[in-house]
């Protein structure tokens, strides 16, 4: 089905999710309603839920992040200073390293050091369907190590954003995940660590001083193929007895994947059983989501069930989003289950893996494994999740949008000295004022929008969103999902009085508009004037938009 037949007939009425209320075909004449309740706070948003993730992965370090001291391109301290500059403007909070996957791979001893002595590894991806179409012998399946843990940290400390390291479980033992907490934590002068971390080609005298440590990643398959139980004993093992160098270090278990409950309820019942005690000590449990196109079915191959990043007509357009859009229910359900064991609920969401993952053919250069372009759909995805974590923000202690470059749905793209933002940038630029602010509750009223999901009728909420304030600032993000059509809606902040409004607006009249070298303005917001008619305020929400509306109230 292509875009241009897509019926924007409205469906009947049903209330969804996270504050959406739909109306039906004989409300129409309504159009849209938000309503903003500011007496009703939800929490403060942590500004982890903004993070980022690298990977060593395709072209995420090697060609993303990292270019060398001796480059040509320009590099502050061999990192893409591009690339710093740009990660400045997002806020990015925090960033999840060296993996995924590779983390349980991954001897942090090959990363620090002579960058010249390190040796060179063969990456945990090497053997992927992404790397086998293109046969072995890219440079990114051979790791030179010469991105490591201190060039991590000075990348960290450029972009102004605080380090989240995950421990390799399946590979290394504990002690090395001590000693790996020795190297980075330990103050100058008193540990063989501490030593090390001063030497080599990027020293460090102070330490680092990480607090957030991942204990495995995606223990449930490519960290080890354990059981839930397996991996709480595990866990409590890594856990145990780390030293803190008076440091509030904050724990990340591996989480879910998607809707396996099993994991959640598993680890969380066998964690008990040592004592609920042990809550305490966990931080954050790691849920991963991705979103990727399953029309037609689930499939075994690893390619055919993703849709491609920038053909994609309108099923696959609803489909995607609908998607992402599961992670409301993943937040909800994974934490009514965390909620039965340890009832206090000390232990936050760590949503540290999630994103649109489509299939090999839009990256930007063959060595970006798991390279993909991102469109204004992206955006929109982007911007729904976003929301999804806003409104949960009593729930959600942190979120890392994967990956942060030349990889799946990512804000950046570069390849030799050639950079360009992504519409997914530009969603996370939108929405950082939202980072730090009080969440509130809002109600979305608008008609569905209705599609055809393998050739049977379907349909796919209009407007969505979150709003948060910040003394008489309040921000409020809206997406419009409809392909076609614009929403005209009342704006309403229950409990006080509209002063002034700006809005902020990504919208194209094409959905599969991206940016590229040659074009890297092709998609970018723009800012647009709002009137408020006696504290009144009515704004169109262009087709398929994502719009920040910055409201001051009186
Ligand atoms: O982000 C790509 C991969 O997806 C990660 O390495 C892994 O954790 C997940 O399966």
């Amino acid at each position: 089905m292509v875009l241009g037949a897509v019926a924007a007939a409205k469906n009947a009425a049903a209330i969804t999710g996270g504050g959406r209320r739909n109306l039906t075909q004989s409300s129409r004449a309504l159009e849209s309603r938000i309503d903003v309740l500011i007496k009703e706070p939800i929490a403060t948003i942590n500004p982890d839920i903004y993070g980022h993730f690298v990977e060593h992965l395709g072209g995420v370090v090697y060609d993303g992040i990292w270019v060398g001291e001796n480059s040509k391109i320009p590099n502050t301290n061999g990192i893409r200073t591009a690339l710093v500059e740009a990660m400045r403007r997002i806020k990015p909070s925090v960033i999840r390293y060296p993996g995924g996957c590779f983390a349980d791979s991954y001897d942090w001893r090959d990363g620090i050091g002579e960058r010249a002595k390190r040796p060179r590894r063969t990456n945990f991806w090497v053997d992927s369907p992404e790397s086998q179409v293109r046969g072995q012998n890219i440079p990114q399946n051979y790791d030179p190590n010469h991105f490591g843990t201190n060039e991590f940290l000075r990348f960290c400390n450029l972009t102004n954003g605080r380090p989240y390291l995950a421990a390799n479980l399946r590979g290394l033992g504990a002690q090395d995940f001590y000693e790996w907490v020795e190297y980075c934590n330990s103050p100058a002068g008193t540990t063989t660590g501490a030593e090390m971390r001063a030497g080599g080609s990027q020293p460090s005298r102070e330490p680092f001083k990480v607090e957030f440590w991942g204990v495995g990643n995606e223990s449930w398959g490519c960290g080890g193929n354990l059981t839930p139980e397996e991996y709480s004993a595990e866990f409590r093992r890594f856990t145990a007895a780390v030293p803190r160098y008076g440091l509030p270090l904050k724990f990340i278990a591996s989480g879910a994947n998607a809707d396996d409950l099993n994991w959640t309820r598993g680890f969380f019942a066998q964690t008990r059983e040592k004592g609920a005690g042990l809550f305490n000590s966990i931080y954050g449990w790691g849920l991963h989501h991705y979103a990727w196109n399953v029309s037609g079915g689930r499939t075994t191959d690893w390619f055919a069930g993703k849709g491609d990043a920038v053909k994609f007509d309108t099923e696959q357009y609803y489909e995607l989003l609908r998607e992402a859009d599961r992670m409301d229910s993943l937040i909800n359900t994974h934490w009514t289950v965390m909620g039965e064991f340890d009832r206090q609920h000390h232990v936050k969401l760590i949503v540290d893996e999630w994103g649109a993952w489509y299939k090999p053919g839009t990256e930007i250069a063959p060595p970006h494994l798991l390279g993909q372009q991102s469109t204004m759909r992206d955006a929109l995805l982007a911007g729904l999740t976003l929301d999804t974590f806003n409104r949960h923000a009593d729930k959600v202690a942190m979120a890392n949008v994967a990956q942060l470059i030349n990889c799946l749905h990512s804000p950046f793209l570069a390849h030799e000295d050639k950079f360009a933002l992504t519409p997914t940038f530009h969603a996370f630029e939108m929405y950082a004022p939202h980072q730090g602010a009080q969440a509130v509750r809002t109600e979305f009223v608008s008609p569905r929008v209705a599609y055809t999901r393998n050739s049977k009728p379907a349909d796919f909420w209009g407007l969505g969103g979150s709003a948060s304030i910040n003394g008489k600032q309040l921000t409020l993000t809206v997406v419009n999902s409809d392909l076609r059509e614009a929403r005209e809606t009342e704006v309403a902040i229950a409990g006080a009085r509209i002063a002034q409004a700006a809005a902020r607006v990504l919208a194209e009249t094409d959905v599969h508009a991206h940016n590229t070298f040659e074009n890297p303005r092709a998609v970018e917001p723009r800012d647009e004037q709002v009137r408020v008619n006696n504290g009144r305020l009515v704004y169109r929400f262009a087709p398929a938009s994502l719009t920040r509306l910055q409201i001051t109230l009186a």
